[in-house]
């Protein structure tokens, strides 16, 4: 059985000051046992967070992380940085990562298995563009990006506290989210993709989650395929009534 999940990615958004009222608005309606409930501000809000959602079902991850422990690395965050804030999960690989950023899918795979070394639980994106999936691309792009992300992790024994998030990248911030079929037959892909490489024991327990203009409208339709686990949720996070709604329609 495994447990759905509402992620809102806040990207860079949201100061302390309206992070932590957000915070308060949320924890007011929440009320939605059976989903787990995670919020991925920017660093700056972390901290703060973290004193609101202390006592509470809420959980805390950040956006990206290095893969080192520590060290000149001016301007990066390590794993154990972000578990000292109260951390549970991090989000690893987004597309906006691999292509504002130019992070490779090998350094993505380093953070991964930096993650799950240090007991942080990664939320490792992967996604196609429009012009690969044009081109049936697709699956090629799904398996390498995975591949690449699990790459050292293959032997951990803590592998199903991972998550992973299947983001199109021409559904986010777009308003043109994927069909659920389409998203179905994609995350059933990785599914098996997982399958192959941990077992199916293990593969069945990795919560597999949708991105790319979630609402609450076209929620339900997402978490009612069989291999959706979840969503992970960009624009209509940034709303706490619209959050609650998404999380009310995961349950
Ligand atoms: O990580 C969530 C994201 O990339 C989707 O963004 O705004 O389309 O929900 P959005």
């Amino acid at each position: 059985m495994r447990i759905p999940i509402a992620a809102g990615n806040w990207k860079m958004n949201k100061t302390v000051a309206e992070a932590s009222a957000y915070a308060e608005a949320l924890l007011q309606e929440l009320d939605t046992p059976g989903v787990e409930v995670i919020i991925c501000p920017p660093f700056t809000s972390l901290y703060a967070l973290s004193q609101k959602f202390a006592g509470s079902s809420v959980k805390l991850g950040a956006q990206n992380m290095h893969w080192e422990l520590k060290g000149a690395f001016t301007g990066e965050i390590s794993g154990s940085m972000l578990l000292e804030l109260g951390c549970e999960y991090v989000i690893l690989g987004h597309s906006e990562r691999r292509h504002i950023f130019r992070e490779t899918a090998e350094e993505v795979g380093k953070k991964v298995e930096t993650a799950l070394k240090l007991g942080l639980r990664p939320i490792l994106c992967v996604g196609e563009t429009l012009e690969e999936r044009e081109r049936g691309e697709t699956e090629a792009i799904l398996a390498y990006q995975l591949e690449k992300g699990i790459e050292g992790i293959t032997t951990f024994p803590n592998v199903e506290s991972i998550v992973i998030a299947y983001e199109p990248v021409w559904a986010i911030g777009t308003g043109k989210a994927a069909t659920p079929q389409d998203a179905q037959e994609a995350i059933a892909f990785v599914r098996g993709k997982l399958s192959e490489q941990f077992g199916s024991e293990k593969a069945q327990q990795i919560r597999i989650l949708y991105g790319g203009s979630v609402s609450p409208e076209n929620v339900g339709q997402f978490v009612n395929q069989e291999d959706i686990d979840g969503t992970l949720v960009g624009g209509a996070s940034l709303d706490a009534g619209k959050f609650l709604d998404i999380i009310k329609e995961t349950a």
